[in-house]
């Protein structure tokens, strides 16, 4: 695709926060009936998510990356306090990967009014695994993308692998509410060792992340029995469960018969998700 304000080296995306500062900046983005890509993230940037924005590029004339915490999606008690919060190298990292704008609203910005009296209902698939774990989370992120789309109204957005359910879930809603916008979806980036890469692995301490191994170890054997006796064996996971499901509907399946394996485990404090299809 070509390229909309990028540059070369040294190319730096502009940075906006308000509805009308992004509207002048979607203008001028749109100009020549150019393609719009929306990456929609919560900061902490890392390699994966440099690998969504140059997804983007290949796909749209304009890349838009937001940067927003989204407080709706966070439960009692989750880190929403304390999510890592990094704009200034953020942008840096979208400059890099030529992205054009960065929208970042305040809390205020995304919900003027206070919190949303009218949200999106994720359904029966937003209830089980990660929806049974972490009530209203789902709605929370459905609502706020449901937001961003309207906002940016790309012509196609881009997400990672890594969250399936709310990947499956925001394909879901599209197709349901006639949105009309491209889902495009990036396989999950890891370290060398299997560590699936996430903004919250910076929580982790050199033994709990050495205790996160046993997930993509677990997903490796490709069989939820042995991928279970492999979680069982570590004793520093607390696993919240490890499932395989039909992709489509995330219904279990009870034979290793194919399917997207997917598990969620803590590590002291923290929850890591993980998932392969198998
Ligand atoms: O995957 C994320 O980072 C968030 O859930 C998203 C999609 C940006 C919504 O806040």
């Amino acid at each position: 695709m070509r390229p909309a304000t990028t540059g070369g080296a040294g190319h730096t995306a502009k940075v906006v926060s308000t509805r009308a500062e992004l509207s002048a900046a979607m203008q001028e983005l749109r100009e020549d009936g150019r393609r719009v890509a929306l990456v929609p993230t919560m900061g902490a940037l890392h390699e994966g998510h440099r690998a969504l924005v140059r997804r983007a590029h290949d796909l749209a004339d304009s890349v838009v990356v937001s940067v927003f915490v989204n407080p709706l999606q966070f439960g009692k008690g989750e880190d929403l306090d304390k999510y890592p919060r990094t704009l200034a190298a953020d942008v840096g990292a979208v400059s890099e990967e030529k992205g054009d704008l960065v929208w970042a609203p305040s809390v205020e910005d995304m919900y003027p009014g206070g919190e949303p009296l009218v949200r999106v209902t994720p359904g029966p698939m937003g209830e089980v695994l990660d929806g049974a774990s972490r009530p209203g989370h789902f709605g929370g992120v459905l609502t706020v993308v449901a937001k961003l789309f309207g906002a940016v109204r790309p012509d196609v957005a881009v997400f990672g692998e890594k969250d399936a359910q709310q990947l499956a879930l925001i394909r879901r809603m599209v197709r349901d509410l006639d949105m009309g916008i491209e889902i495009e979806a990036v396989p999950t980036v890891r370290e060398p060792d299997g560590l699936a890469l996430s903004s919250r692995n910076t929580y982790l301490s050199p033994e709990q992340r050495q205790a996160g191994l046993a997930i993509s170890r677990a997903l490796r054997t490709g069989s939820l029995a042995q991928a279970r006796a492999t979680l069982a064996a570590e004793p520093g996971l607390r696993v919240d469960y490890c499932e395989l499901v039909d992709p489509a509907t995330f219904t279990p399946l009870d034979r290793d018969e194919g399917g997207l394996l997917l598990i969620a485990a803590f590590a002291g404090a923290t929850r890591l998700i993980d998932n392969r299809t198998i």
